[in-house]
């Protein structure tokens, strides 16, 4: 049998911090107010000129320094964003061509949140089904680009990063199971109403702003990710019990919270960093991981679950082995 084995990860963030009392500045909100709400506490945001593909560079040559893993030596990169840097090429083609990977499949994948997530789960059957050797999965976003700074609903929520994993076929596990969920009916929470076919308006960004019921979205992804925590320990013939970490997206401290409930996890199994990083929409999962690996926390031979939800509404998991 076949797995796919996740072998490094990397990630990346702008450099500009801004916390609460910054955007207290801004907009009629309150430090109080975003902590208690959403556990936020600060968010990196990109600079003039800086985009989701320099991220996505960053944080793929992150990984694959760590997992001395050549550019030339991949055979697939799947890029998750919501933010591409322009419509066509896709940005995975920008970061292949920058990473000197030319040659190999690279295409996008906009699952919203679920991005990176969704895209663990496709190059895990490219991998399984022997067509792919050696993959490169990134989730970037710079989703303040469409951030409205006078909506205090929607601009405190969300952050700029990306992180990438190097992904190889292995006999040992790996990825155990993944399981891709949407539901276009839910589109009217959380969408962004501009594109290609639907105009730009002459309005401030061009209309490009995020529409969110808040209370909404909150309450269908407590209950989604609930029953997506039970078909996934299903798929990958599991118990709570086996999991060492929670990595969950990062969009909500509360939606975190009621996830751990639901797996019987203390929080200090769950890896965090809605505090430091806000939502930063597909970088938030990969990000999370990178993290818990440089700091030590996630080990080798420990099962992880991850787990997505956004805006589709989308929903994504992969229970694996590190
Ligand atoms: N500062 C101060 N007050 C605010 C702010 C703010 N930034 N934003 C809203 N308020 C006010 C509202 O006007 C409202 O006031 P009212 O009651 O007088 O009308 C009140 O606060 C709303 O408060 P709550 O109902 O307590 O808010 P809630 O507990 O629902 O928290 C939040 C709101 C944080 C948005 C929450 O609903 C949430 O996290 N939802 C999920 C969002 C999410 O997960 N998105 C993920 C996907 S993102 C993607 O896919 C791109």
């Amino acid at each position: 049998q076949i797995y796919a084995r996740i072998i490094a990860t990397g990630s990346a963030l702008p450099e500009r911090v801004v916390t609460n009392a910054d955007l207290e500045k801004i907009v009629d909100t309150s430090d109080e107010w975003i902590r208690t709400r959403t556990g936020i506490r600060q968010r990196h945001i990109v600079a003039d000129g800086e985009t989701t593909g320099d991220l996505a560079f960053q944080a793929a040559q992150n990984a694959l320094e760590a997992a001395g893993v050549k550019a030339s030596e991949l055979d697939l990169i799947i890029l998750g964003t919501t933010t591409p840097d322009i419509i066509f090429p896709s940005t995975a083609c920008l970061v292949q061509h920058r990473l000197g990977a030319n040659g190999c499949a690279a295409f996008d994948v906009n699952a919203a949140c679920s991005g990176f997530v969704y895209a663990l789960g496709i190059a895990d059957k490219f991998i399984r089904s022997g067509q792919s050797k050696k993959v490169l999965v990134i989730g970037a976003e710079t989703l303040t680009r469409m951030v409205d700074w006078t909506e205090r609903e929607s601009c405190v929520l969300f952050g700029d990063g990306a992180g990438a994993v190097v992904l190889e076929a292995s006999s040992e596990p790996g990825i155990y199971a993944t399981c891709l969920h949407a539901d276009g009916g839910y589109k009217h929470l959380l969408y962004n109403p501009v594109g290609v076919s639907v105009g730009f308006k002459d309005e401030p960004n061009h209309g490009v702003r995020i529409n969110m019921a808040g209370r909404e979205v909150f309450k269908v992804a407590v209950k989604t990710l609930d029953s997506l925590v039970g078909e996934t320990l299903l798929a990958a013939d599991m118990q709570e019990s086996d999991i060492d970490w929670l990595i969950p997206h990062q969009a909500n401290l509360r939606i975190i919270e009621a996830t751990a409930k639901r797996l019987k996890m203390s929080m200090d199994r769950v890896i965090v960093t809605v505090d430091k990083h806000a939502n930063t929409s597909s970088g938030s999962v990969p990000l999370a991981l990178d993290l818990a690996v440089r700091s030590g926390k996630v080990q080798r031979g420990q099962n992880l679950l991850l787990e997505a939800f956004g805006g589709g509404f989308t929903w994504a998991s992969a229970l694996l082995r590190y």
